[in-house]
């Protein structure tokens, strides 16, 4: 995790500063329902990303997190142009990436790697561990000659923690946690300025977890890397990030560092997903009290009116919440929230209308909370 720095902002929506790697502005991705055989007509939309602005800034690790369907996966492709936006833009490195094409597309690329949550799936599994990264080595014209490269790829594979031997190998032969340093490696192999890892580490056993999240780490000290980690455990992401959004429904609703989102949730939905998460500390863990979401995650392809969270917020109130949508603002320094309650609930001037203190269960999860991460996550990354 870098050092968090704070500039003033150049571009208001999404808080680009002269920092920034990355913004998106006003972001939106929104996939046709077709229907019928012969006119294929569109039908619909799924309205997966839906207005989003943010920004990340060189050097640190941005963690996105929200339920499944919300969005996380299709907002990182859009930022690498892998999903074509409806509307808005990603400016990388002071580049608007709608004005590149062809060969200018293909060399910003370089800089742009994915990391993937299945390694399995996203290695091929006929090609060596020496093919695969010599393929990325070659897409973007890398590839110096038999003694150069040999060298590059030995050290690559040295930076993610394999031995030279790997080279020879196929995919199939290594552990989950070895193939995801594989996929890193491939990732690597091209001098990227920014990762996007998709659920780095949810395929993996929890023990294995904690030591790709530290390579992650170290990998990022070392090379000057800026991550986009998406991830619905909330341990990990905390873990990682300096700075954290939170999705629900094709928008932002919550965004700050890790410390200050952790520490005083302004959004209910943030304030949900938080609560749900076990203490160690069994004294306060038995005491704990948890905020339980009621009703299903509606449609993205038909999203609520106004507050997109209202069917399922315990502080909605009479007005505003069902008629108007709420921009994100900044409500304490840094820490931005799309509520038109914040500050009421923050000073409890409007109390929420079922909170409910439960006792835990034995198992510790809700399974009307699905985004919990377990602790010893967290415990593991810091022995
Ligand atoms: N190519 C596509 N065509 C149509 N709908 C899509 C497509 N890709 C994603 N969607 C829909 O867009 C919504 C958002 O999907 P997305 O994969 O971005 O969510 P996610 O937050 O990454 O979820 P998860 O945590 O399960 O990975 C979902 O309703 C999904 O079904
Ligand atoms: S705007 Fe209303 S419905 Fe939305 S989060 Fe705030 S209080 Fe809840
Ligand atoms: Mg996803």
């Amino acid at each position: 995790m870098s050092t968090a720095v704070n500039h003033e902002p150049e571009t208001p929506g999404s808080g680009a500063t002269n920092d920034t790697l990355v913004s998106v502005e006003g972001i939106k991705v929104h996939f046709p329902i077709k229907r019928g055989v012969i006119l294929d007509r569109t039908v619909g939309h799924v309205y997966a990303v839906d207005g989003v602005d943010l920004a990340v800034r060189r050097g640190e690790t941005y963690g996105l997190v929200g339920e499944s369907g919300c969005g996380k996966s299709t907002l990182g492709r859009a930022v690498l142009r892998l999903s074509e936006p409806t509307a808005g833009r990603v400016v990388f490195d002071g580049t608007d990436l709608s004005s590149l094409k062809g060969e200018g597309l293909r060399r910003m690329r370089r800089r742009m790697q994915m990391v993937f949550q299945d390694p399995m799936s996203s290695l091929d599994p006929r090609q060596s561990v020496e093919s695969i990264l010599v393929e990325g080595l070659r897409a973007h014209d890398l590839d110096k000659g038999r003694e150069e490269t040999g060298k590059r790829l030995r050290s690559l594979l040295s930076a993610v923690g394999l031995p030279n031997t790997s080279l020879r190998k196929y995919p199939h032969e290594f552990s989950g946690g070895q193939r995801q340093r594989i996929g890193i490696a491939r990732a690597l192999a091209v001098e990227p300025d920014l990762i996007i890892a998709d659920e780095p580490v949810s395929a993996l056993d929890v023990s294995v977890q904690a030591q790709v999240v530290n390579l992650l780490e170290d990998l990022q000290e070392e090379f000057g890397l800026t991550y986009l980690v998406i991830a619905h455990d909330l341990a990990v992401v905390r873990h990682i990030s300096d700075r954290v959004g939170v999705m629900y429904l094709g928008g932002l609703v919550e965004e700050a560092t890790s410390d200050d989102l952790y520490a005083e949730p302004l959004h209910p939905y943030t304030k949900a997903l938080l609560s749900a998460i076990p203490v160690p500390d069994p004294l306060v863990e038995d005491r704990r009290e948890r905020i339980l979401l009621t009703g299903d995650l509606p449609s993205p392809a038909n999203p609520p009116k106004g507050c997109r969270f209202h069917t399922r917020c315990p502080w909605k109130q009479e007005t505003r919440c069902d008629t108007e949508r709420p921009e994100m603002r900044e409500v304490l320094p840094g820490h931005k929230v799309a509520c038109h309650w914040a500050e009421d609930i923050r000073a409890n001037r409007i109390q929420p209308h079922a909170v409910e203190a439960v006792l835990v269960e034995e198992d510790g999860i809700s399974p009307d909370v699905p985004l919990v991460g377990p602790a010893s996550v967290t415990e593991a990354m810091n022995p």
